[in-house]
């Protein structure tokens, strides 16, 4: 499982955890239920320009950019409980050390080539000009706002001589393009392999491989060092000593999979642990990522991986594998908000940590796979988010969840012993009980949207079933047919929990403990120091195995004393939406 590594250059915004966050998550914990084992992996994406234009706009170095958003990140996504193995950095030693026996195992083998380049330097003060303060007209699409490294509205990455008309973002004048030296990933050379890989895999969604084929027709080498002061150093004799010229961020942050996998092992003392992930025809890898960065994960690093074959440094000696190449990438498109595009700046932002301040994990969670932008652009309103928190997410599940234990734990105390269930009975707990196949199925094929609903459709069915059979009304007249209707609705919902515990793990955990279960079945990510290298560093990590509860029909034992029901969800006032919004209103100036 390999997550995008999101830029330690700001807080993260809930359109960031919608593409990366909560699908994997959801998967994650999904195959973990299964009884796969899972490595998923991460970190913050230290490097580039995007940490430089942070420290500019800050007044700190990057390195206290990096220090303070990798903290800002990483409490976002462990309060998100998402479950990561390991979420570390791009600044620690073990990566840059991974990194750079990439990169000499590429220039060895000959698919590093070595040419000067046109670089832009800015006409005033002459020093080189990083590629995101560089902007112009898209070649592709003819888009206005393209940056010098990418084009954020088709997604083409591109060079700052690609652009027509460019221009500094800092004083607006024209760069200067002189010649300069890098190091040019030969793409070209793995065209061949990269189509025929691309188009066994009618699987994957098909924006993804569309656009990527499309990519590959059309491919040219691809600088992977930089004009830029921030970075890792490139690992030859007469460059290890410049501090100008820099491996560049991308080719760093896609090699993170690998060296967090390599850290994960070092930290658990098992340095060639790895190798089984990696190296094993087996292993499956999945990605998950917003639209923009499907290109590093779909051509570029597939072509690194095939690049780096069975090994350097790192990769060499038994048993001499090539490394795996992606099984899926799965990538969500964007998430708009209240009709325009996130934009710090103009105050068009919900950054996580706020939103986790006063709404529940478990409504985010469940909005974003509800109602998120799994295929097609989408667009967030407080409206729409209180409205399905309310009419979903509480009236559905919340409710059913509540009213059953309420009377259940009040005239019984405990799982009540049922009767003979009758034919309809029978029929709805069956309907539940195959979730566990139509829901796998869904989620198998990473259709989070459809999976949930799926679930919510069945919940909405044990409500259904509830007021027909009307059990509050059934104590006073008949306790026994009452015990029946109370203990098909009860075992429903302990099947529910498992159905739902992917997308919904905080809420779960608690259910399992209204039903009078014991234990953890959502562990939640830590923080904690690692120090392997002499190199202490934070991390998110975990103890993801649930002993004893696993994706299959549970069959809830009568009897089983019931804890203290609790309402699951809030409901919120819809007063809140202009509450929100009036907090969204862009800063004066
Ligand atoms: N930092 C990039 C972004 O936020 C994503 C990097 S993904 C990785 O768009 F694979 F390169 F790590
Ligand atoms: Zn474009």
């Amino acid at each position: 499982m390999a997550v995008a590594w999101p830029y330690a250059s700001g807080p993260r915004h809930i359109g960031h955890v919608a593409g990366f966050g909560v699908p994997s998550d959801i998967f994650a914990r999904y195959q973990r239920l299964r009884g796969a084992r899972v490595l998923m992996v991460s970190g913050t994406d230290e490097h580039g320009t995007p940490i430089l234009v942070a420290a500019d706009r800050e007044g700190i170095s990057p390195r206290e950019i990096a220090d303070r958003y990798n903290a800002v990140i990483a409490d976002d996504l462990q309060k998100l409980g998402l479950s990561y193995d390991l979420f570390t950095r791009t600044t620690t030693l073990n990566h840059a050390r991974v990194v750079q026996d990439v990169f000499r195992t590429l220039y060895e083998k000959g698919y590093l080539l070595r040419q000067t380049q046109q670089g832009a330097f800015s006409a005033a003060t002459g020093r080189a000009l990083p590629d995101r303060y560089i902007e112009g007209t898209c070649p592709h699409c003819g888009s206005t706002g393209a940056r010098g490294d990418q084009c954020d509205n088709c997604g083409q990455i591109l060079d700052p001589v690609d652009l027509i008309e460019p221009r500094s973002r800092i004083d607006g004048q024209p760069p200067i393009f002189r010649e300069s030296e890098h190091f040019l990933l030969d793409l070209p050379a793995f065209a061949g392999a990269l189509t025929e890989w691309l188009e066994s895999k009618t699987e994957w969604r098909s924006n993804v491989r569309r656009f990527s084929l499309n990519m590959v027709a059309e491919l040219r080498p691809r600088a992977v060092t930089r004009d830029i002061d921030w970075g890792i150093h490139i690992p030859l004799p007469e460059f290890a000593v410049r501090d100008d010229k820099l491996i560049y961020v991308w080719f760093d942050a896609v090699i993170g999979y690998l060296s967090a996998s390599v850290e994960w092992g070092r930290d658990r003392g098992e340095p060639e642990s790895w190798r089984a992930w990696w190296q094993n025809p087996e292993a499956s890898h999945f990605y998950f990522m917003g639209k923009d960065n499907i290109i590093f994960h779909s051509v570029i690093w597939p072509s690194m991986l095939m690049g780096y074959g069975s090994g350097g440094e790192l990769g060499g000696g038994p048993p001499n594998l090539p490394l795996v190449l992606p099984e899926n990438v799965v990538s969500s498109e964007f998430l708009t908000m209240e009709g325009q595009k996130f934009s710090s700046s103009r105050g068009i932002v919900i950054e996580v940590r706020d939103f986790l301040e006063r709404y529940d994990p478990d409504s985010l969670r469940y909005y974003l796979t509800a109602a998120g932008p799994e295929t097609q652009d989408t667009d967030f309103t407080w409206a729409e988010f209180i409205r399905r928190n309310n009419d979903e997410l509480v009236a559905t599940w919340g409710n059913l969840v509540h009213r059953t234990l309420t009377i259940a734990k009040k005239h019984f105390g405990e799982v009540p012993q049922p009767g003979a269930l009758s034919e309809r009975d029978q029929e709805l707990v069956s309907a539940v009980e195959a979730g566990f196949d139509s829901v796998a199925q869904l989620l198998e094929a990473a259709r989070f949207k459809a999976a949930l609903a799926e679930v919510m459709a069945l919940a909405a069915g044990v409500n259904q079933y509830l007021t027909e059979n009307e059990p509050w009304r059934l104590v006073t007249t008949d306790r026994d047919r009452s015990a029946t209707v109370l203990y098909v609705a009860l075992r429903c919902i302990d099947n529910l929990k498992l159905l739902l515990l992917p997308f919904l793990p905080f809420s779960c955990q608690k259910l399992h403990l209204m039903l009078g279960h014991e234990g953890v079945i959502a562990p939640m990510p830590v923080k904690v120091t690692v120090a392997a290298d002499g190199d202490p560093h934070p991390v998110l990590t975990g103890d993801y195995a649930t002993p004893g509860v696993s994706w299959m029909t549970t069959h809830l034992a009568p009897g089983q004393q019931l804890g203290e029901p609790a309402p699951l969800f809030r409901k919120l006032d819809p007063e809140l939406a202009q509450v929100e919004l009036a907090r969204m209103a862009p800063p004066p100036d």
